[in-house]
């Protein structure tokens, strides 16, 4: 302050506090000191910011900001968090790894942490074929049910999923039904036989072909004979299926491809020759076998006896088809079929299920 503002300087007689000098119509402004409080605070904000500045990223400057001292980025803080996650994890895969399927369905966490794995991984690479419920469709098996053309237990989805069926992979799931009709084993009267007896063993008779021209008892004992020469190799004897071969269950009435009629008869003529590929070499092994685990459990995994994670390996199903006889001395018309194919047949599965590499 200058001396001349000094003196303008005037107390206020009321209060004894220094005036600014200014007053309007006789109210006098007072200048009353800041509280010291608030002057610390103040000054304790500022230094705060300058220390801010200094060491953290703060000034805009051309593509960016100021670095800061201590390095500071948000992506960092992120990164690093993300590596806790990983870490614990991590944590969690190494017990994996080195756990039986049995281990694995006995230990609480390694079982969540399988199933929490398996399902992320069937959204991302399972539920274009299988339906995000895994429900399936044609062609498509449901994965739900306890109706397995391969099995059902841990091991046995294992090596389904790891070596694919029909799939480009050496120890792949192998098996061809034979085009009964197309490749001439069978006449056409012989296959509608076989197709009336196979339909009667899921207990649907309502169309079926004997048309009154036969007796139908007599008709499906013919079909159940030509069954037990043609069909019983794969289908088993009862018709309930063979994991071995792939061969759904018959008499179920829960139909891959289609119960209808001219389904039943266009599959025992063209065939059918569900492909999936080989998950080797796709998926880690962990994946593979958390993916195992989660089909396992979707509801009808077979019961695994003590199994090791590899024991599936030691039981790859047959490369080769049991023998089926060829029947010469039928007389086949050779008659084109009215009933046009809708669902990928055999010989050209591997192109309309596209993934086949
Ligand atoms: C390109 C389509 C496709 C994709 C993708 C696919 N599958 Fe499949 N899957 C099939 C077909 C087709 C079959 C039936 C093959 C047959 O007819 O034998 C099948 C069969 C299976 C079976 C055997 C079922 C049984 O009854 O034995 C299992 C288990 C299975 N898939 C699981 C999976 C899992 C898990 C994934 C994801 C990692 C997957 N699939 C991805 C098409 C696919
Ligand atoms: C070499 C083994 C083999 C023989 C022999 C065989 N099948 Fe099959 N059959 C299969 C396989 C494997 C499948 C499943 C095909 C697939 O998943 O793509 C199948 C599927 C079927 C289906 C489809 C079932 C569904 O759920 O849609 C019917 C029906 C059928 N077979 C009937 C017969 C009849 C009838 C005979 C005898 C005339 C016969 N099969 C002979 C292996 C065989």
């Amino acid at each position: 302050m200058t001396e001349d503002h000094k003196k303008d300087k005037d107390i206020d007689e009321l209060s004894g506090v220094e005036t600014t000098g200014h007053s309007w119509d006789g109210l006098q402004e007072l200048n009353n000191p800041l509280p010291r409080w608030w002057v610390w605070v103040w000054i304790a904000t500022i230094v705060w910011s300058v220390w801010y500045f200094v060491v953290y990223p703060a000034w805009p400057v051309p593509g960016g900001a100021t670095e800061g001292t201590s390095g500071y980025t948000q992506f960092k803080e992120l990164a690093e968090s993300q590596q806790e996650i990983r870490d614990r994890q991590a944590a969690y895969l190494e017990r994996f790894e080195n756990a039986s399927f049995e281990e694995i369905m006995n230990d609480e966490e390694l079982y969540a942490f399988a199933m929490a794995g398996g399902k992320s991984a069937f959204k991302d690479n399972c539920a274009t074929c299988h339906g995000t419920g895994a429900e399936g469709g044609m062609g498509y098996p449901n994965l739900n049910d306890d109706d397995w053309l391969w099995g059902g237990k841990l091991s046995d989805i294992y090596h389904t999923l790891r070596y694919g069926i029909r799939a480009d992979n050496l120890d792949t799931r192998l098996s061809q039904m034979p085009a009964f009709g197309q490749d001439k084993l069978l006449d056409k009267q012989q296959i509608n036989m076989v197709v009336d007896y196979v339909l009667s063993l899921s207990g649907h008779t309502d169309d079926a072909h004997h048309g009154g021209e036969y007796d139908p008892a007599e008709y499906l004992k013919a079909g159940a004979q030509i069954f037990q020469q043609q069909c019983a190799s794969c289908h088993g004897p009862d018709a309930k299926g063979l994991h071995e071969f792939g061969a759904p269950n018959l008499t179920d009435a829960i139909w891959l491809f289609g119960g209808d009629r001219d389904t039943v008869f266009q599959t025992v003529y063209y065939s059918r020759a569900g492909m999936m590929p080989a998950w080797e070499g796709r998926l880690g092994d962990d994946t593979i076998r958390q993916l195992a685990v989660y089909i396992h459990e979707l509801g009808g995994g077979a019961p695994d006896a003590a199994i090791l994670p590899d024991e599936g390996l030691r039981n790859p199903a047959p490369l080769k088809s049991p023998e089926y006889e060829k029947t010469e001395d039928l007389d086949n018309d050779g008659e084109v079929l009215s009933v046009e194919p809708e669902v990928p047949l055999a010989e050209d599965a591997q192109n309309d299920m596209g993934v086949h590499e």
